[in-house]
């Protein structure tokens, strides 16, 4: 009797673990699901991007490709197809601007495609800087980088579905500095169409 009820709550620790991965987005269903998990995906791809980017993970350009084509794969259309039009269901952190502002944020969605395929391109540029490791360091150098390589091409000020610096241009840069631009592209959305969040 009481192992069983011993094994009864081991069991349930299992299963519990379990339905938290499940409903890691609370309980959202359907496209808002498949959204949170996409854009779970592409955390998840800059994460390991900004590690090889900062120094605290060797840069590989196999994994950087792979990564943008990972990032590639669910933006442009693959990301607009999961916002049908009013789809804000809980939990869903998305503003109702995405449908009154469609034609801004369907471009910063291909403008996420053109950053990544740029990426791809530009992954054997990468020069070992005098790495900083870790830390603040290592993200204001990158930053710092970044902020230069966007001053450098006109009308850094991206956004409004304006035009950013063209593909060719893109795959010259050191891969740091398109990073910055796809990053940058993540907030920008995110700063117009997501609700705020601490
Ligand atoms: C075109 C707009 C757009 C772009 C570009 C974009 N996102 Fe998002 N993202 C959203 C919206 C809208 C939501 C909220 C979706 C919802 O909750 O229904 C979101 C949510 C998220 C979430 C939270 C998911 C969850 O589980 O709640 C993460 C993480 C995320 N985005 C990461 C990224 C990263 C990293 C990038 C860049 C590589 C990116 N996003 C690019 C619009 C965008």
């Amino acid at each position: 009797m009481k192992r069983n009820m011993i094994a009864a709550v081991a069991l349930a620790a299992v299963i519990g673990a379990g339905a938290t991965t499940a409903i890691a987005h609370g309980g959202a269903t359907g496209v808002v699901k498949e959204r949170m998990e996409a854009m779970e995906a592409l955390g998840d791809a800059m994460k390991e991007l900004t590690a090889m980017m900062r120094g605290q993970q060797d840069y590989s350009p196999d994994r950087v490709r792979t990564l943008a084509g990972t990032i590639d794969s669910h933006s442009g259309a693959a990301m607009t197809k999961l916002f049908p039009k009013d789809s804000l269901d809980h939990p869903s952190e998305a503003l109702p601007a995405i449908w009154s502002d469609w034609d801004r944020f369907s471009a910063l969605s291909a403008q996420l495609s053109t950053y990544a395929q740029a990426l791809a391109a530009a992954a054997d540029n990468h020069r070992p800087a005098g790495s900083a490791p870790g830390g603040m360091m290592g993200q204001g150098t990158m930053q710092g980088q970044g902020m230069m390589h966007g001053q450098g091409m006109m009308g850094g000020g991206m956004m409004g579905g304006g035009q950013g610096p063209t593909a060719e241009m893109l795959a010259q840069m050191p891969p740091d500095g398109v990073f910055f631009h796809l990053a940058d592209t993540c907030s920008a959305c995110h700063q117009s169409f997501r609700k705020k969040q601490n």
